[in-house]
């Protein structure tokens, strides 16, 4: 099993370029089996995750051509597959968008729960309300979901989420933009990734409004034509190299962000001693001293994202005083990492929601488990800032969401390797 071996205690420097948004990757690829014609889509970060998808499509009939890095062409004319390969289907969460994307093409599905990140339960019921909603039958097992036309056939409808539901809100867009009438999703996610879906479904000639706020209103078109789209900076994956400067020390140039995205993380890395200056498409993260203690709490976008919370709880580990973190989201989210972070000197305290951070001087090295994506995420910044020699396994959760991540820390300095045991 691959590990990353870490030799901590080196400021970061330099500049580091963002790959496309992962959350936005894996809900425009399902996207392009509803458009009959050509899409070239750029931007698209190389990722397991990625990778996994573009296999299950390629299995279901998709033509897919690489002209240049991270750049796609896909063409889904011909695809008649409604069942994908299951043995594909559970290797990661995002999967689950082909339930809309094949209920949208062609009225029916028959799709094998996702797999993934399993660091909370992660119910799908607000996916399957919306289906239903929209005129579907769904048979539900523990295995996988079936859908197809109920009795009046598929049509738009008003769905109110429970909650704003990042998943359910793909899946319902995806489901609708081919449908007779008007779909309107109130309490829909507003996520950047939901934005961009959105502008991907419009480019290829959907009619898909108020994307990013509250409500979303789909009207219905015959057919989606081919395009061009280039999918927007991962928001997440930038946080990363923020918070891992804000951890580490350092004076790093984030190129290819959205600042505006970016915000309800730099305010927070800001209030804990950070220096960051915003460019059009870049932000420069200088950090020297002592980090002071914050307060954040989790919430969806415009709120802190539940993505970073494992991020910041290393930098909070590592600051002057008691921090207070609390998850409103995901609340097993902590578990992933916090004993983790322990073994290497961290203070963490979790009651419930929230997690009592005492900052110490130095973290130290230590052999540690990415139990999920971000949570080893976390366990990386934590290696770069602690004293000696880290080792992280479990290695494949990180490979999920971060495209060449040693290269990346290398060129900023860090003395970072991967080994193959
Ligand atoms: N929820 C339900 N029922 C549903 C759907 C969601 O109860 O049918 C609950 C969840 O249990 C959770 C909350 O609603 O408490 C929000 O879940 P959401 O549906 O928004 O999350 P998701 O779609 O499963 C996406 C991202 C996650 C990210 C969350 C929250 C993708 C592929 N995944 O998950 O990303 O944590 O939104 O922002 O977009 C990651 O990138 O590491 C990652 C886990």
């Amino acid at each position: 099993m691959a590990r990353y071996q870490i030799n901590g205690g080196k400021p970061l420097n330099g500049t580091v370029l963002i790959s496309g948004a992962k959350n936005a990757a894996v809900a425009i690829l399902p996207a392009a089996l509803l458009v009959k014609g050509k899409c070239r889509i750029e931007n698209v970060p190389d990722i397991s995750d990625v990778r996994i998808l573009l296999d299950i499509l390629a299995g279901m009939g998709a033509k897919l051509y690489h002209p240049e890095d991270h750049v796609l062409e896909i063409d889904c004319t011909d695809v008649q597959c409604t069942e994908p390969n299951p043995a594909l289907v559970t290797k990661m969460r995002a999967s689950y968008y082909l339930m809309g994307a094949l209920l949208g093409r062609f009225g029916k599905a028959r799709v094998a729960l996702p797999g993934g990140c399993n660091f909370a339960s992660r119910p799908i019921d607000q996916h399957i309300k919306g289906f239903w909603a929209l005129g579907a039958e769904v048979d539900e097992t523990e295995t996988y979901v079936a859908l197809e036309p109920g009795e009046e056939g598929l049509h738009g409808a008003r769905i109110s989420l429970d909650m704003a539901s990042v998943g359910a809100t793909v899946n319902i867009m995806l489901a609708a933009v081919l449908l007779p009438g008007q779909t309107i999703i109130e309490n829909a996610a507003k996520e950047p990734h939901i934005v961009d879906l959105a502008n991907f479904l419009n480019t290829m000639g959907a009619r898909v409004t108020g994307a990013g706020t509250d409500t979303m209103k789909i009207r219905g078109v015959n057919a989606l034509r081919g395009g061009t789209y280039a999918i927007i900076p991962d928001q997440i994956e930038a946080g990363t190299y923020l918070a891992a400067v804000t951890a580490a020390g350092g004076n790093v140039l984030v190129q290819n962000v959205i600042p505006k995205h970016m915000e309800c993380i730099t305010t927070k890395l800001q209030e804990m001693g950070a220096r960051v200056i915003n460019y059009d498409d870049a932000i420069r993260v200088i950090r020297s001293g002592r980090l002071r203690r914050a307060t954040v709490k989790t919430s969806p976008y415009p709120g802190f994202p539940t993505d970073m919370q494992a991020q910041v709880c290393v930098c909070m580990s590592l600051a002057n005083g008691q921090s207070k973190l609390t998850e409103s989201v995901y609340e097993t989210r902590f578990f992933g990492y916090c004993t983790e972070l322990e073994s290497m000197g961290a203070n963490i305290k979790i009651s419930g929601k929230t997690a009592t951070v005492t900052g110490v001087e130095m973290l130290h090295g230590a052999t540690v488990c990415a139990h999920d994506l971000r949570a080893g995420a976390a366990l990386v910044i934590a290696g770069l800032a602690a004293e000696g020699t880290t080792y992280v396994e479990d290695i494949h959760f990180i490979e999920r969401g971060y495209e060449t991540l040693v290269e990346k820390l290398t060129a900023l300095g860090a003395d970072i390797s991967r080994i193959e045991d």
